[in-house]
Formats: structure tokens, sequence, C-alpha cells
């Protein structure tokens, strides 16, 4: 009796859901069910982030209203000379597909609460600015044309509706006076704030949102921006009413976890780790998680003219492979100008991005870490197709004629480089030359390597396993 006691108590310990929120009626998805949702996505593994709006006019940072404590009046005038003459999306999407995107992720709305779409929940849009067009629609026509699947950020913070409560990040919040550097004046604030009202700012998030998910068709990734428990979290979003009203209106798309909803297996679908690479694959009580990283060129995400901090393409590759070696996507971010170009030096590094994808796609596509029975070579980073069973090597330091792969001996029916398909030839030393080497042993397997470098950002050797 105690035994079959025991027994229940652990099956109902081990199904009992280990979120501390519990999941609502409307949330009913099996964890094989969100894997089928989000298959698309893991297979993409690369997608362009564009940040847009009107602090590529100051061209300082696209937090510029905050860094500078800028009042709504005097940032007023990138409104009213907001004017992209030379904005051409289908520019935009033609690169970003050469680059090797496969899905694309635009700021509908930043911080600064301008609205790059025709909303009809507010005046700061696009629509009535000089330029006086919708920038969205062209956008998601121009991109879908090309191939690449479609996604929206949407801040949730907002620095132009009045009903967004001051904090201490809002550009209007009242300062103690003489204080360098700034110091909230806490009770000024709270008085501002008596005549804001958090829940009228729900309702209007709900109804662009609504706007951005109904008149876009499918959308596939939403990037809500972003939570700082405890100034805003998810009750001042409304969180749980803003995700059920997202997954009602489009069941298929993929959320981030910005929500303030992570202690719920229901509030998000990845993680992401901002201008940051983990160690390894992020896990969540024991179980890999998906994740997508968010990347700058630069630095900063809005277009910044004097930033000096850009990544070579070298380190652009590296950084995709390295994060698909981890089993997570990357989120690349362009920063267009205030003219509706991307400027010289962004265009440069998606032309080095193109060089390398256009050869070495296979490696990207569909691959997640190899199995831990491959060992990864020296200076190497290794991917694996678990449908076509090939593993790629990514040689970051191309070493003199040889390559030693520890164990791999008998896994591999074929080796080639993958810029030109050109067999790379390899050998086993026997059991007694092996005893005799201080290099490798019996199981090694070595792969004979052209004494040049191949003349790419980074050589890769496919390797067809058994
Ligand atoms: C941050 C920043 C923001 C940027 C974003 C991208 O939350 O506030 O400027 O849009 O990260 O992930």
């Amino acid at each position: 009796m105690k035994q079959t006691l025991k027994l229940v108590l652990l099956i109902l310990l081990s199904t009992s859901n280990i979120y501390a929120q519990e999941r609502p009626s409307w949330a009913k998805e099996t964890a094989a069910q969100k894997e089928q949702r989000m298959a698309w996505w893991t297979d993409a593994r690369f997608g362009m982030f564009i940040h847009w709006g009107l602090y590529s006019l100051p061209a300082r940072h696209e937090w510029v209203q905050h860094n500078e404590r800028t009042s709504a009046a005097d940032y007023r005038k990138y409104f009213e000379n907001f004017n992209p003459d030379l904005y051409n999306p289908k520019d935009w999407a033609r690169k970003a597909r050469e680059a090797g995107f496969k899905y694309v992720v635009i700021t509908t709305k930043h911080h600064e609460g301008f609205c790059l779409w025709d909303t009809k929940y507010t005046d700061y849009k696009a629509t009535n600015t000089p330029y006086g067009k919708d920038l969205i629609k062209p956008l998601v026509d121009a991109f879908r044309a090309e191939g690449l699947r479609i996604g929206f950020y949407y801040s949730l913070i907002d620095w132009h509706h009045p009903d967004f409560a001051l904090d201490q990040i809002h550009p209007e919040c009242p300062g103690i006076p003489g204080k360098y550097p700034f110091e909230a004046d806490t009770t000024a604030m709270a008085k501002a704030n008596e005549k804001r009202d958090m829940k009228k700012y729900q309702q209007y998030m709900k109804n662009q949102l609504t706007e951005l998910l109904t008149n876009y068709g499918q959308i596939d990734e939403l990037f809500l921006d972003f939570s700082y428990p405890p100034e805003k979290g998810r009750k001042d979003w409304d969180s749980e009413g803003l995700i059920k009203l997202v997954r009602q209106l489009q069941p298929q798309i993929i959320i981030d976890d910005r929500a303030d909803l992570k202690d719920t297996d229901w509030g998000w679908d990845f993680k992401t780790p901002e201008q940051f690479m983990p160690q390894t694959w992020p896990e969540l009580n024991g179980k890999r998680i998906p994740w997508e990283t968010c990347q700058t060129f630069s630095g900063s995400w809005g277009y910044y003219r004097d930033e000096y901090s850009w990544k070579s393409v070298h380190q652009l590759v590296v950084m995709l492979v390295e994060t698909v070696s981890k089993g997570g996507n990357l989120l690349l971010n362009v920063g267009p100008t205030a003219r509706g170009l991307f400027d010289e030096r962004a265009d440069d590094r998606l032309a080095g991005l193109a060089r390398w994808t256009s050869l070495h796609s296979r490696s990207i596509y569909g691959c997640t870490p190899a199995p831990p029975e491959f060992q990864v070579p020296q200076n190497c980073l290794l991917t694996y197709n678990p449908t076509t069973k090939r593993l790629y090597i990514h040689v970051l330091e191309w070493p003199f004629k040889s390559l030693h792969l520890k164990g791999y001996k008998g896994k591999i029916k074929y080796a080639q480089l993958l810029n030109d398909g050109s067999e790379i030839r390899y050998w086993t030393e026997t059991e007694e030359e092996s005893s005799m080497s201080e290099t490798s042993g019996a199981n090694d397997l070595i792969l004979s390597l052209p004494v040049e470098r191949p003349n790419v950002e980074v050589p890769v050797i496919e390797l067809f396993l058994n």
C-alpha cells in the first residue's frame, strides 16, 4: 500500500507543472506541437533584424531620446523631418536574401513610440511625416517576394504615449534639480503619473497588435520588447492578455521571452540572449530550449553614424556558425539611414555574408550541434545536419596539411571541401604506426588538406557519415 502511494506521488510530481504560473485554459499545446510550430524557424537559423525609426535622424543610438533626456517637444523635429526618400524595400529584401537570411524582423514601433505603419490609434506615425506613406506594407510584400518570412518587433515601452507611466528610464522622468548624474525625483514622478492610466495603454497595445496581426497576412515571429520588473512587468502590460490575443490572431506565430512570463511554459517560445554568445546550448530544468541571439553590426541597433566598432565579415560568419553549433538562431541587425538606405558599411558586411553563405548554406540551414561522439578538432566549430547525416567542420585557423579527427575512424564515407566540392582524402594509421606516433591514435582519422587555405572567410569540410 505504502509502495503504491509512493508511486502515485512520484507520478504526480513528475507530471505536475514545473512552472510557477498555472497554464491558462486557452494555452494547451503539447511539446510535440510546439516543436512542429517552430520547425521552420529552427531550420532557418538566420534572420535579419531591422531597427528603423525617428532615431535614424539624430543617428546616435536608438535610445538617444533617453540618453539625452530629450523632451517630446524637442524630439518632435525628427518627426517633422522624417523623409526617407530613397527607401526601396525591394532592394533591402534582395540584399537580405543574397546574404542568406531566411526571415526578417522589423521594428514596427520602438521605445520612442513612433509607428512605421498607418495605425488608427495614434497620429505619431509615418503617414503623418513628410514622407507620408506606410513603411510596413511594402516591406512585408518585398521580403515575402524574396521568400523570407516576416516578423514584427513591437516595443512594450512607449515614451510618446500619454498614458504610459513615467519611470526611471523614461526620457521625461523628472529629475532632482542639480543632480548629476541623473537621479529621478520620485515624488514628482508619482504626481505626474496620477494622470497616466496604464489600463488605457494596455488597450492601445492590444489595438495596435490587432492591426499588425490582422492586416499583413501571416506573421511568423513577434518580438515584444521589453520588461524590467519591478518598474514595468507583466501586470503593467497585461502580458497574459497580450499573449492570448496574439495567439488567437496568429496561432502559428513564434514569440520571444520579454513579456515577463519566463516562469510559464506558454508565455514565450524562445530565449533572446542580446549581444551575447552563450557558452553552450541554453537549458531550462535540464532541457535544451529554443534560442535566438540578437546581434548588431556595430553595437547600437539604430543607425549610428559615428560608431567605429564594426564587426568584420569574418567575425560575423564565425558568429553565425558558432550560434548554429550551439543549436541557436542568429538575428543580425541592420540600422537603415534616415534616407532609407543600408549604409556602405552595412552593405559591405552583407556582401561578405552573401559571398560566404552562397557557398556554405548547407552547413547552416537545417543544422544543429554535432552528436557528442564527434570530438571538435582543434580551432574548429562543428555543425550537423541530422536529415542528410553530414557533418560540417568549420576550420577557423587553417592548419598545415593535416587535420586530426579523434575517434572518427570508420564513421565517414566521403569528405570534401564545401566551397568547391573538391575531394579531401583521409587516412588512418595502423595500430603499429600509431603506437610509434606521438600525434594520433588508431581510431583517429587524418584529413589531407591543401597547403593553401581556400579563399573563403571560413573554410568548411563536409563529411558524409556512414
Ligand atoms: C533592447 C534595447 C533595444 C533593442 C533591443 C534588441 O531591449 O532596448 O534598443 O531594440 O534590445 O533586442
